[in-house]
């Protein structure tokens, strides 16, 4: 049966959080993540409704309306949530996605908590659509709800964006469930990536694993009468606009003066920003700054390291073990460089509201991105948007998204030590002129391909491939060796 709403978003995560207030009651309040930023004009102007999980573990609460947008919450139980999301999404998907920088776990148990968590979004997705509505499905932990979801509902136009990276077939041929993950994300119309090399591998993989036609971002289904899949790449951003203008504030600005104050006023202030997870290259810029420091190229009492660590999937094993390990290096780092008078490495394991942010972007001569895979890194879209005053330098690994966009970063592989080295000393030292330079170029780009219109190119785009559902000839197309 239809439901009421032209746009349905299907995402692992509501677009709220459970806050609790001064009088101890609790209220919805909106994530700050950008998805909720990109998406709350369309789905206010759409009737839009969210499917999502609240983020505990339990009986859903019943649906609710906060800042204009129908939330719509999946349950998921205990067991679900060590077996769909810190299981196979998180210790299965995650890894094996990004590089297999740790080693992925497969075990059928996690797999079918997963088809069976994946069912239970499509089928809330399914009441919720009104006729001929359009769903779009966020993200790794909801593969196989495309074709779950054009079972029930052939008359939906569905999307699908992958916010982190898709793998080589030579790395995604691992899985055991390879074929029916591409399964279900066919049966979108139009599968986003955050690279065209992303959207690449997955055509790729639709040859490598299921035979299919497949060239050029096409994809065809004989099986379903010639229906074809588009892939395509569409970069997620930031909303810029929101960003540059908090960081522009007489609180901010203040701010960011007393965070240089209460670091001692060094010469240098140098920073980091990330989830703490494996796929960040902390240990990796940690090692480089202690090099720096050992050798002498920077001084111990004219540099700071700021490093934000937002705690994330504190009990998924490789994420316990992460933080070990950069807790033992941020303690020798600072045992052997501070003084009583000055911390060579602050470490903050954390999480921060976005005014702190901006004042820490505006604090920062250096942004330190040293990803060793990440599908885009919006951080380094976030410092950019900060750098109101074309100030600061950003670092930024070759690895991320955002390195397509970013020609005028000082491009870095982590892996390279005395690489990455050389390009901090090089950001520690560039001309005023120089930095601001390439600060102006990175902020037009992204100034220009902000968040809102990723959604809007995303959604046009789907119109267009699904509301005509065209069969064109696709080449079979043979697969080099
Ligand atoms: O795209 C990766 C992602 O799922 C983001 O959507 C999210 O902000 C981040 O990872 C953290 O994820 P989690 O929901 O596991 O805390």
């Amino acid at each position: 049966m239809a439901g009421d709403y032209d746009l349905v978003v299907v995402a692992n995560r509501l677009p709220v959080d459970r806050v609790t207030e001064a009088d101890g009651t609790t209220a919805w309040r909106r994530s700050p993540g950008g998805l909720v930023t990109a998406l709350e004009p369309v789905m206010q102007r759409e009737d839009g409704a969210w499917v999502g999980w609240a983020g505990s573990p339990g009986d859903p609460p019943e649906p609710f309306d906060a800042e204009g947008v129908r939330c719509v919450p999946i349950g998921l139980s205990e067991t679900e949530v060590e077996e769909y999301y810190e299981g196979f999404s998180n210790g299965t998907l995650w890894p094996l996605y990004h590089d297999v920088i740790v080693a992925p776990d497969y075990h059928r148990r996690w797999w079918e908590s997963y088809v069976r968590v994946n069912r239970r979004f499509a089928e809330r997705a399914a009441e919720q659509a009104a006729e001929r509505a359009t769903v779009w499905v966020q993200d790794y932990q909801l593969q196989l709800v495309p074709q779950m979801l054009r079972e029930l509902r052939p008359d939906l136009h569905i999307g699908f964006f992958n916010h982190i990276p898709f793998p080589p077939f030579e790395i995604f041929a691992q899985l055991p469930w390879r074929a029916a993950i591409i399964d279900g994300l066919l049966g979108a119309d139009l599968v986003g990536f955050q690279r065209a090399a992303d959207a690449a591998n997955f055509t790729r993989a639709c040859r490598r694993a299921k035979g299919l036609p497949a060239r050029s971002g096409r994809i065809r289904l004989d099986a379903e009468g010639g229906r074809e899949v588009r892939a395509a790449s569409f970069p997620i951003s930031i909303d810029f606009r929101a960003l540059s203008d908090l960081a522009q504030t007489e609180g901010v600005k203040a701010r960011a003066a007393e965070i240089r104050r209460d670091l001692g006023d060094p010469q240098f202030v140098l920073l980091g920003i990330d989830r703490l997870d494996y796929t960040k290259g902390i240990p990796h810029r940690l090692k480089a700054f202690e090099e720096l420091l050992a050798d002498e190229k920077v001084q111990a009492s004219e540099a700071a390291l700021v490093q934000v660590a937002t705690p994330s999937r504190e009990r998924v094993e490789q994420y316990v073990q992460l933080r070990q390990d950069v807790e033992v290096i941020v303690g020798r780092i600072n045992g052997t460089h501070s003084t009583i008078a000055h911390r060579a490495v602050h470490y903050l394991h954390h999480s921060y509201d976005k005014e702190e942010m901006a004042a820490l972007f505006l604090a920062a001569d250096v942004m330190l991105v040293t990803a060793l895979r990440d599908g885009m890194n919006l951080v380094a879209k976030e410092y950019v948007a900060a750098r109101h005053d074309e100030r600061g330098v950003l670092v930024l690994s070759e690895f991320t998204g955002a390195a397509d966009e970013f020609g005028q970063a000082l491009l870095v592989n982590p892996h390279d030590i005395d690489g990455l080295k050389e390009t901090v000393v090089r950001a520690l030292r560039m001309s005023p002129r120089e930095a601001g330079r390439r600060m102006r170029a990175l902020r037009r780009r992204v100034q220009e391909h902000d968040v809102q219109r990723w959604a809007t190119t995303f959604l046009q785009a789907l119109e267009e491939h699904a509301g005509t559902r065209g069969i064109e000839s696709v080449d079979r197309a043979e697969d080099p060796a």
